[in-house]
């Protein structure tokens, strides 16, 4: 018998649609009426910054006119009450799981209000726009770059990330089309683990078939509803596990 102590959450553009920041791969697979290869790539970068750094103004601009939703408080409140291992990775580059108060958490993909140094590689907080040639605050160089991990670069804590996977007794993913490696692989090597696996999203994602239970619906009803099962499975100890 294998008890429920250690969740591994992951959560992407699903979990803040509700808030309303658009997801990614939407119908049409715009992303806000660019393709995402467009503005998310090294490529791009060197090719047109002014407009990869304007298109990553614009986002952060936008935090400032949205909140978390039900899902982000839910996640939050795990965070505060549950007493085992817990760590939730977001792909998301936004802030509204801190901004909920989660505290163990990790983004993988950068965030928003952040910004890189491709000269020294520091990072560092940033509000307001980001102009290409900006200097960087550690070494100087004028640098600085939207703190984004874009395609073919690696992702950020994926060491952290993998030694939680290996310990966890259940990963959740939420929110997340699973058309993005390496995070659409975690269910596989949470299972490899023996791990317990749920899905909480709107449709099937493409990995769907892995997990073991997959609930359909809008985050910020099924997650607050999770999470209030998960808090309520004992008051004192963890779940019993299936096998
Ligand atoms: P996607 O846009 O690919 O997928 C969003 C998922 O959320 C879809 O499966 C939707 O069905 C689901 N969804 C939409 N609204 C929902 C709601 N209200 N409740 C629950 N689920 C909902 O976004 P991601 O999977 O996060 O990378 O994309 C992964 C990565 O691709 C992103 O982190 C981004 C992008 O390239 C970077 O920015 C580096």
């Amino acid at each position: 018998m294998k008890g429920i102590r250690n969740i591994v959450v992951l959560t992407g553009a699903g979990i803040s649609a509700e808030s309303g920041i658009a997801t990614f791969r939407g119908p049409g697979g715009l992303w806000e009426g660019h393709r995402v290869e467009d503005v998310c790539t090294p490529e791009a970068l060197a090719a047109d910054a002014e407009l990869v750094h304007r298109f990553y103004d614009v986002r952060r601009a936008a935090l400032a006119t949205v909140v978390p939703n039900a899902a982000h408080d839910a996640l939050a409140r795990l965070d505060a009450e549950w007493p085992g291992e817990l760590l939730i990775v977001t792909q998301n580059v936004d802030d509204l799981h801190e901004r909920a108060a989660a505290k163990r958490m990790l983004h993988m993909h950068g965030e928003l209000r952040s910004a890189l140094c491709a000269a020294c590689g520091s990072r560092e907080a940033w509000s307001g726009d980001l102009p290409p040639g900006s200097a960087c605050g550690a070494c100087g160089a004028g640098a600085l770059r939207p703190d984004i991990v874009f395609f073919g670069e690696m992702p950020y804590e994926m060491e952290r990330i993998e030694a939680a996977l290996a310990r966890c007794d259940l990963f959740v993913s939420i929110g997340t089309s699973g058309a993005v490696y390496p995070a659409a692989g975690f269910v596989q090597t949470a299972r490899h683990y023996g791990a317990e696996t749920l899905e909480l999203n709107l449709d099937p994602s493409a990995g769907s078939v892995f997990f073991a239970e997959s609930r359909m619906g809008a985050a910020g009803v099924l997650v607050p509803d999770w999470v209030a099962e998960v808090l309520g499975w004992d008051g004192s100890t963890f779940r019993p596990g299936r096998s």
